[in-house]
């Protein structure tokens, strides 16, 4: 069995548009790989060209140069497209279908047998915690309850490779943790999650490996815990006297211990120690920076 699900292979797309066809390099030569039974977080602020390599992995624009392959055969493969599951940045549904009709709708696309159609079609709405609005129609609904429907309708084929273009957006912090433990329960049934996000903690919490996009450019591929340099960035040490709390910040080179042993002595409470790692966050502003920096 291929244990390479997504190949991207110096992968390029120019936009030219207008009257003057100004063109736009929106992915400027990336390679990576996705494996099977991975969640892999495609990372990149604000049109770094996230969803143009989305489109691109998904047949719907074609590259001006390089390759990508989806489950072993090319992205315009039906074969393929049956194992695949897709939730679209924007996604856009019919208005006057209810949840369960669009699954089901979903569902015919892909010639599922009714019984299966609508054994599905209750499942994922469950699983997405759309069961109660699942006669109500898709006007009446709210932008977070359109996203979990959106990935209820990416998954009615049952697919292997799940690909998500922003799918926590919109959802509150509720809607979100929901989001990542239903991918997390994709991965544990051997599935291969590869989702776009520009909100680092959610990726940091669930991501076997990330990508991270800057102006079309790659800066780093591989697992978190190796992106993320071990170094210490500060620890924060918080000190009480006379009812009142003082926040101190020290350097990575500073002696904690002699700060908290004069603390101490001098009847000053210790309430709270912290040494401050790397985060995403600070990966991706560094990689920011460091892009602004080379342009
Ligand atoms: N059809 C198009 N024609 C011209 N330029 C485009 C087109 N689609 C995207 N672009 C440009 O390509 C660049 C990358 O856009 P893309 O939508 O891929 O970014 P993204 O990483 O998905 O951003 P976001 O986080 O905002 O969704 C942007 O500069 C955008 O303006
Ligand atoms: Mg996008």
């Amino acid at each position: 069995m291929n244990d390479t699900v997504i190949t991207v292979e110096n992968l390029r797309k120019t936009f030219a548009f207008g009257f003057f066809r100004r063109k736009v390099e929106a992915v400027r030569g990336i390679s990576f790989e996705v494996r099977r039974g991975e969640i892999f977080g495609f990372l990149g602020p604000n049109g770094a060209g996230k969803t143009t390599t989305i489109k691109m992995l998904m047949g719907l624009i074609f590259p001006t140069s390089g390759k990508c392959e989806l489950l072993g055969g090319r992205v315009t493969d039906l074969a393929a497209k049956r194992r695949l599951g897709f939730l679209p940045e924007s996604p856009y549904f019919y208005d006057y279908l209810t949840g369960r009709e669009l699954v089901d709708l979903a569902g015919r696309l892909f010639d599922l047998p009714a019984a299966v159609r609508r054994r599905r079609g209750d499942d994922l709405l469950e699983r997405v915690g759309l069961s109660k609005a699942a006669t109500i129609p898709l006007r009446k609904y709210s932008k977070g309850m359109l996203q979990r429907l959106g990935l209820a309708q990416a998954l009615v084929n049952d697919p292997e490779l799940v690909v998500l273009d922003e799918p926590m957006s919109g959802l509150d912090p509720i809607g979100r943790k929901e989001i990542r433990d239903l991918i997390v329960s994709l991965r544990a049934e051997g599935k291969t999650v590869f989702f776009s996000t520009h909100i680092l903690s959610d990726a940091e919490l669930i991501c076997d490996r990330c990508a991270i996009l800057v102006r079309g450019q790659l800066r780093d591929v591989g697992p978190l815990d190796q992106l993320l340099s071990p170094k210490l960035l500060h620890t924060e040490v918080v000190l009480e006297c006379n009812g009142l709390k003082e926040a101190k910040r020290l350097a990575p080179d500073e002696d904690v211990d002699a700060v908290l042993r004069a603390a101490l002595e001098s009847g000053v409470k210790v309430v709270a120690v912290q040494p401050r790692y790397e985060h995403l966050e600070d990966l991706f502003y560094r990689e920011v920076e460091a892009e602004k920096r080379a342009s």
